[in-house]
This record gives C-alpha cells, sequence and structure tokens, in this order.
C-alpha cells in the first residue's frame, strides 16, 4: 500500500496499521526526515518516500517508485492535507490556494497517477481522506470545508465511472483526529475527539469488507445522515449546542503556532522580527 502524507498523524498510523497486518507500506511525504524517521520506527515493512502531492511530476515520480519498489500498489491512501483555520476575509488568497492544492488537486493527482495500474489489473482500492467537514460546514473553515466537500464529490464521481472495473473506492470522513492539524482546538461537546489510531483501524476495515462511506467514529454518520434531514433553524441550533460552530474559531493560537507555520499559514520563528527583537 501506499499513502500520502504518511510521515505523521492519521497518515503514520495508517501506514503503521497495514504494516502490522503484513502490508509492505510507502510512506510519501514533503518532509523526508520524518518520513524517514517513521518509516524506521514501523520497521523492515516501511520505505520512505519523498512526494509533493501538489505536484503532477512528483505524484508520478513516487507512484512510478513506489510500482518499481513493491512491485504494484493494490491500496492507495490520498491523505496528505492542511487545515488553515480563521476568518474567512481574513485568508490570503496565496494560502487559500495552497489548501486547495495539496487538498484537492493532490488527491485528483493521486487518482490519475495510480489508477491506470488498477484498471489494467482489474482491482485496487483508492481510499481519500476527506473530513466530517466534507459533510458539513463549519465557521473558520470556509476553504477546508470547501476543499474536503471536492474530495467527497470526486470520490462519488470516480466511484460511479469505475463501477464495474473491480476497483473500490473508499471515502473516510473523521471527525477531530488528536494530531497536529487539530493543534490548538478545543474538544467538541457531542462528537468526541479520537486517535489517529481509530482512523487507521477504520480504514483497514473499510478495505477489507469494502465500505464506501466510513465514518470515524461511526456515530458522526449519523449526525451527517441524518442533519441534511433537518430545518435550517435546527441544524443551527445543533451547531451552537455543540460547540462546533465555534471550534476552527476559537483555537488556542500559541499552541496552533508549531503546526501555523510548517503549513506556512505564519512565518517561521526566524523570519519574524518582533520575534527576534
Ligand atoms: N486531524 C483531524 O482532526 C482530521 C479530521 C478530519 C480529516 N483530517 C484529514 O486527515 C488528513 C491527515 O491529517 P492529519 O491530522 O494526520 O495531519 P498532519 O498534519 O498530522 O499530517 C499531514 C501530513 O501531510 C504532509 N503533507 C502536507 N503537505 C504535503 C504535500 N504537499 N505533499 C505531501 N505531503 C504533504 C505533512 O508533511 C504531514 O506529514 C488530512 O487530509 C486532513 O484534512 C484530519
Amino acid at each position: 500500500m501506499a499513502i500520502t502524507g504518511g510521515a505523521r498523524g492519521i497518515g503514520a498510523a495508517t501506514a503503521a496499521a497495514f504494516a502490522r497486518q503484513g502490508a509492505q507500506v510507502a510512506i510519501g511525504d514533503l518532509d523526508a526526515e520524518v518520513a524517514a524517521a517513521t518509516a524506521a520506527e514501523i520497521g523492515p515493512n516501511a520505505t520512505a518516500f519523498v512526494v509533493d502531492v501538489t505536484d503532477r511530476a512528483s505524484v508520478d515520480a513516487f507512484v512510478a517508485g513506489v510500482q518499481e519498489r513493491l512491485g504494484g500498489i493494490d491500496v492507495y491512501v490520498n491523505n496528505a492535507g492542511i487545515m488553515p483555520t480563521g476568518p474567512f476575509l481574513e485568508e490570503s488568497d496565496e494560502l487559500a490556494a495552497h489548501q486547495i492544492a495539496i487538498n484537492i488537486s493532490g488527491v485528483l493527482f493521486g487518482m490519475k497517477a495510480v489508477l491506470p495500474s488498477m484498471v489494467a489489473r482489474g482491482g485496487g482500492h483508492i481510499v481519500n481522506v476527506a473530513s466530517g467537514a466534507g459533510k458539513m460546514g463549519f465557521p473558520g473553515g470556509v476553504t477546508y470545508c470547501a476543499t474536503k466537500h471536492a474530495v467527497v464529490g470526486m470520490t462519488e464521481a470516480a466511484r460511479a465511472e469505475f463501477r464495474g472495473s473491480g476497483i473500490a473506492f473508499h471515502i473516510v470522513m473523521p471527525a477531530i483526529v488528536r494530531t497536529e492539524l487539530t493543534s490548538g482546538m478545543p474538544d467538541g461537546r457531542a462528537v468526541r475527539s479520537i486517535l489517529p489510531e481509530q482512523v487507521a483501524d477504520a480504514i483497514v476495515d473499510a478495505v477489507a469488507s469494502g465500505r464506501f462511506d466510513v465514518y470515524v467514529p461511526r456515530e458522526m454518520g449519523v449526525l451527517a445522515r441524518t442533519s441534511p434531514l433537518l430545518p435550517r433553524v435546527v441544524r443551527d441550533g445543533i451547531l451552537k449546542v455543540t460547540g462546533a460552530d465555534r471550534s476552527m474559531l476559537d483555537m488556542d493560537q500559541a499552541a496552533r503556532l508549531a503546526y501555523q507555520q510548517r503549513i506556512g499559514q505564519a512565518q517561521p520563528a526566524a523570519a519574524r522580527p518582533e520575534i527576534e527583537a
């Protein structure tokens, strides 16, 4: 199996879970050092690759490199993603474009790169990591929600287009997962935060069972399926009562700074004169 964004968080946990099942895993990530350390920690079943999912040539080279090394890809997980948060009107167009390139184009490029070999073989699994934000909308995450709705939409469409090809598609919609991506985020009042290992187990399970909709935790699925049936005023009330209307706005910015620097939402300390002074 091959996974993008596999150096940390959900990606690292998923690579480890597949390796425990005996799979050879290819960890693709922008961050070569962390990817290598993660692969070393997982053991001899894991190999690290450098990939930038925003660059089609880089994704093609990743897929070709993994195929050469592992002799084929039966499971490809489009997991790399970033989540800048904050008021929509304060978001720079550059950051929005960067997010769209990773969260949307990265997944499209991954599918385009790996599907031809799966079609030729008549089988395989494409796992696209979206989010609960792919089914609902949260203040402070306008662009993020747009990208995750796009991942849901493209996976629905690809599943329909490739029906009969033997290829299974899976769309993963986690709630709040304790990784660097959610650092500084207050815990939801209704949907409890979960560990990356729980998402990893759900992905392994979905690939084994062929399940398309993968909500983690499962009760998120009940919320996502029933809320579109409710009147708007009730849906707004649920967002408010659960605290989900503020969770992407009321983040602890100090706790989030390292993450923001990593994804380019904040400048690294050395580039910020007020911190140097
Ligand atoms: N953490 C959550 O609460 C949560 C909830 C729902 C969905 N998700 C989704 O799960 C996925 C993984 O999130 P996470 O929480 O593990 O985040 P994370 O920040 O812990 O890990 C993401 C990894 O992606 C890599 N990456 C970033 N840009 C890349 C690029 N251009 N090319 C290749 N790799 C790149 C990073 O280096 C990092 O190792 C994302 O798509 C995210 O949107 C996360």
